[in-house]
């Protein structure tokens, strides 16, 4: 795709087809309205009295020939009631607009901001178009790629102002985010046969390299040497060896104390023993969504160039059942040394999030996030329309949650409370993996926080938001890439807690 940034009047602007927005209306009123009205005969007016167009978000009023324009084609596009407007506004209507018929046909677009004269809108637009027409063909033969849109270039048209620059820098952000996003869509998609732990590191490798990312992999002896026993108890039942992958971003001074993100990276959940029902278990070859996110962060925080030290540590493995397998009641020892029972083989992240945070220890952290998808119960508690948080500082989550209102990607907080706690002692060891149904989310962060160090930090569970069915506005079925955004968008402001 070839971006463009420009500054003209609506209809000086020439493009195959020429997009502009407007909030709700129940009739034609403003200048920009009544322009276009005159220039295609009343017949937006007609539209909006037969109800056909009222600007709610997403909606599309497609005006052929205006006369006196520029382009042969308008597309005026809903943003919904003008007091609800925001940055996600854009997106969703984007999204939308990024599969209608017209745009896929035309070779260039142009987007008009007209009066939405905003650093943030312009951003959420790349981001909702970008987002909204991304598709998997990876695995398609034949046909499939023929619907694939034509659209080669974008021309991006600052409205009111004729800050180009500022336009540009807006544009560059949401596309360095979006690609990012689109990159974990891409490996959450990736069939298990096809990135096994030792393809994904060497995945990481080469994208490390692409972006300038330092880059090491302890393949299993030298996470044998690490002692990471809880990591390991769940790797021994494949034929597939783990890998611990480290990303380095040093995008601040020398010595400055990184952010440490860590991502959950099971190519494939069966359950292990502890074996999954059939029905969706395919689902589990994105297991690894949360490492996914978490790569993708990185590669978008070097591209974006952020000012920080930035650390991801990604174990990855396959939990599968073998007579290699741990068996539930097994007592493993963790890289801390705390001694865990294993209750269920299912609750196989946990343990290894458990070793990856012990080992942030290493690196001093000033914060540590996790993404992982972590437990089912996630769709009991915000069902897909967002992910729960849990920690252990106020001030890190709420600059998650102020980040979740930027990007859209909502989250909200779970309390941890000693009853939690007291639900993963076991009889025998330390601690239990499982402490049963009651509280899953939240029973599973309270197992984590025995292996947090002395420093803030943050729980992403995004079990039940990875994975999206029907298809939203900006978010086609399939792999989301939740997660990339909303880190991205809390490190590109980033101040010492
Ligand atoms: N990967 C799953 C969680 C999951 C379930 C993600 C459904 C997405 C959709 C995780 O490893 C798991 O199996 N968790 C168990 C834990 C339980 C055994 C304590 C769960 O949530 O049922
Ligand atoms: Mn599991
Ligand atoms: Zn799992």
């Amino acid at each position: 795709m070839k971006y463009t940034y420009a500054a003209s009047a609506l209809k000086d602007t020439a493009a195959d087809i020429l997009i502009t927005f407007t909030a709700s209306i129940d009739k034609v009123t403003g200048k920009l309205l009544k322009d276009i009205d005159r220039a295609v005969d009343g017949g937006l007016a007609a539209m909006v009295a037969s109800g056909e167009f009222t600007g709610q978000c997403g909606e599309i009023a497609s005006l052929v020939a205006p006369k006196g324009f520029k382009s042969r084609r308008l597309l005026l596009v809903g943003l919904g009631d003008e007091n609800d407007i925001n940055a996600e506004s854009f997106r969703k209507a984007t999204g939308h607009v990024s599969r209608h018929a017209a745009v896929k046909n035309a070779r260039g677009a142009a987007f008009h901001f007209g009066s939405f004269d905003v650093a943030a809108y312009f951003q959420a637009t790349v981001e909702g178009y970008l987002l909204g027409s991304y598709q998997y063909l990876d695995y398609k033969t034949g046909d499939a790629a023929k619907e694939k849109s034509k659209l080669a270039a974008i021309k991006f048209v600052a409205g009111k102002s004729d800050d180009v620059s500022g336009l540009k820098t807006a544009i560059t952000t949401g596309q360095a985010m979006a690609e990012g996003q689109l990159l974990c869509r891409a490996l959450a998609h990736t069939p298990s046969r096809d990135l096994t732990p030792r393809v994904y590191a060497k995945k990481a490798q080469q994208l490390a390299r692409k972006h300038g990312l330092k880059c090491q992999v302890l393949d299993e002896k030298a996470i044998e040497r690490e002692k990471m026993g809880a990591f390991l108890s769940v790797a021994q039942g494949s034929v597939e060896p783990p890998r611990f992958i480290i990303l380095h971003h040093n995008g601040g001074r020398a010595g400055q104390k990184p952010v440490v993100l860590v991502g959950k990276g099971i190519t494939f959940d069966s359950g292990g023993i502890s074996l999954k029902p059939a029905l969706n278990m395919h689902e589990m070859k994105q297991d690894m969504a949360g490492s996914a996110a978490v790569l993708a962060i990185m590669i978008t925080a070097a591209r974006l160039r952020l000012p920080l030290n930035v650390v991801a540590l990604i174990p990855t493995c396959e939990n599968m059942p073998s007579g290699n397998a741990t068996r539930p009641g097994d007592v493993v020892t963790s890289r801390k040394g705390l001694t865990i029972e294993v209750i269920n083989t299912d609750a196989e992240g946990r343990l290894i999030l458990a070793d990856a945070l012990d080992y942030a220890n290493k690196f001093k952290p000033q914060a540590v996030i996790d993404m992982a998808t972590l437990t089912g119960a996630t769709l009991y508690i915000l069902g897909h329309a967002g992910a729960p948080i849990l920690g252990n500082n106020e001030a890190l989550l709420a600059r998650l949650d102020e980040a979740a209102w930027e990007t859209g990607e909502r989250v909200w907080e779970l309390p941890i409370w000693d009853d939690h706690r007291a639900q993963m002692k076991s009889g025998i060891a330390d601690l239990v993996n499982s402490g049963g149904r009651p509280a899953g989310t939240i029973a599973a962060a309270a197992f984590l926080e025995n292996f947090i160090g002395d420093w803030p930090w943050a729980h992403i569970d995004i079990a039940s938001v990875d994975l999206e069915a029907k298809g939203t506005a900006y978010t086609p079925s399939g792999a989301t890439g939740f997660g990339v955004r909303l880190v991205v968008e809390m490190l590109a402001g980033w101040k010492k807690l």
